[in-house]
This record gives C-alpha cells, structure tokens and sequence, in this order.
C-alpha cells in the first residue's frame, strides 16, 4: 500500500488540517506525532527506505525503542500539509537503544522532524507506559485563548484546572485528571521536554506558558477533540473576564462531585478547594 493511502496517514493530514482551520497553527507553529502501529508499518513497508543516517534524539527514549513515528517536519506550515504531505511530514524509525532516530518517507524536500521531538517523544513514552499502550498521539498546538490565560491566572495546575472546568459542565468529563502548566521555558530542547513528561504522568493535557498547549490520546479524534474542549473553555473563560472580573455565578465544588459521581469519573480534590 502507498503510504498516502493508509487509513492513519489520511487521519494525521486531515487532524493537521482541521488544526489550521481552527486558527492555532500561524507560519510553522505547532506539531503533531503519530505512534505507528505495528500492523500499520507492515502495510506500508514497500515504500520506506532509510536514505538517511541515524541521528541523535537529543534524550532517551529507552521505551520506544524499535518503533516508528509519523510526524510534522521542522519549520514546516500545517496550512501545507494538506497540499503535500511528502514534503511537509516524515515517517521516522527509533533505534534500539531509543537515543537516535532515521528518517524513513517524507520530507522529500530535506529538513528535520519537528524541533519539539523531543518533548513529543518523552511525553510517547510516558504515555505509553501510563495507558498500556493505548495512547498514539501528541499534539502541540498554539490555542490563543490558553495562552491569553497564561498571562492573567497563576501558573498552577490548580488555577487552570478549576477556571477551565468551571467554564464548561463537560470539562470535568473530558479532563477529569486536569491540567498540568509549566511555567515559561526555552523551547525545543530536553529540559522542556522532561518537564512536560513529568506532567503527563498524570494529565492528558499540558499547558506551556505564553506558547501554547501539549495534549495526549488514543486516536486522532481524542486527541483533537481534547485540545478543542480545553481551549473552547479557555476562550469562554477569556469572554467572561472581558465583561467582569468577578462572576456572578459558576459551578460549585459540590455541584462537581455530584457530576463526579453520575458520569462515574474521579476528580481530584486537589481541584475542589473553597474560594
Ligand atoms: P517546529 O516547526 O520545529 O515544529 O516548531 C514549531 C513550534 O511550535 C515550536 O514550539
Ligand atoms: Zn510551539
């Protein structure tokens, strides 16, 4: 099978796409990474050749090892991808000991994977070990509304998971383990990354300040539809404060626990202090 045509690569470019669409992805902002399954690699494998030398990650993913990756290039525009994937995108291969990488389809015009593969992967393989493997994306996107928030709430996981909550009755649902933040920091490195890692140990999302936002899931669908429910409730939550400072009226801590307990999820009570 041509690469273009598997079921996963159409999903990654149209989840690229509707990203565009939403506005969270000016010039190259942004990237997406996608964990190959291994029945997906073998449909494909006719078209992968390794043209390129092994290079170094920039970290270690010792969990990854053996495993293959679809994801956005470095300075690539997610508004292109649409148009030509094979330029815009790379299938890449880990090594055995999860400390360098290759380059196996896409980029055909040269580059490098994302300049955040290396938070991509730490959070890959935290993830996968969290879910037993069930978890296959990441996804970095530059949502305005949550980085707006970024300079207005404090910098705690507990600020924005309660503000993001209370801002919409399905928050609680879709994140019931909520957001962590990492205060500002230099991108595309592995100090960022081992922050962010260390994060989705418990959470799904991750927010970095004034840049923009991290989410984890199983599919295409979670994945996206976690980062549209967190930064909708960012852009509510950004509405509210333009009209007033103080709301007259919001979702109560007990009001979360009685949700908590029909939608049979947990929430921490971490997030339910008194105000
Ligand atoms: P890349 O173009 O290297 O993916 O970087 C974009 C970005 O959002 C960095 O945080
Ligand atoms: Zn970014």
């Amino acid at each position: 099978m041509k690469v273009l045509d598997a079921k996963f690569v159409q999903g990654f470019i149209r989840m690229c796409n509707d990203g565009w669409e939403q506005g969270w992805h000016e010039r190259n902002g942004g990237n997406l990474s996608y964990r190959i399954k291994a029945e997906e690699i073998e449909e494909i494998k006719d078209e992968l050749t390794a043209t390129d030398d092994w290079r170094e990650i920039g970290t270690e993913v010792p969990e990854l090892s053996g495993e293959y990756f679809m994801v956005t290039g470095s300075g690539k525009y997610f508004r292109n991808v649409i148009l030509d994937p094979e330029d815009s995108c790379s299938i890449i291969e880990i090594d055995e000991s999860g400390s360098r990488y290759r380059i196996l389809w896409g980029l055909v015009n040269g580059g490098r994977p994302t300049s955040e593969l290396p938070s991509h992967l730490m959070n890959h393989e935290v993830k996968k070990i969290a879910s037993g493997g069930a978890h296959r994306v990441i996804y970095h996107a530059h949502t305005t509304n949550v980085i707006a928030l970024t300079f207005v709430l404090p910098l705690t996981d507990e600020a924005f998971t309660r503000e993001l909550w209370e801002m919409a009755t399905e928050c609680p649902v879709v994140f019931p383990a909520g957001v962590g933040v990492v205060g500002w920091m230099v991108p595309g490195g592995r100090d960022i990354a081992v922050a962010t890692s260390e994060l989705m140990k418990k959470y799904d999302v991750a927010i970095w300040a004034h840049h923009g936002m991290f989410c984890s899931g199983e599919d295409f669908d979670l994945t996206f539809g976690l980062m549209h429910t967190v930064e909708k409730s960012a852009e509510i939550l950004v509405k509210t404060l333009s009209m007033t400072s103080e709301k007259r009226q919001t979702i109560q801590p007990d009001e979360f626990r009685a949700l908590a307990k029909d939608f049979k999820v947990e929430l921490p009570e971490q997030f339910l202090y008194e105000k």
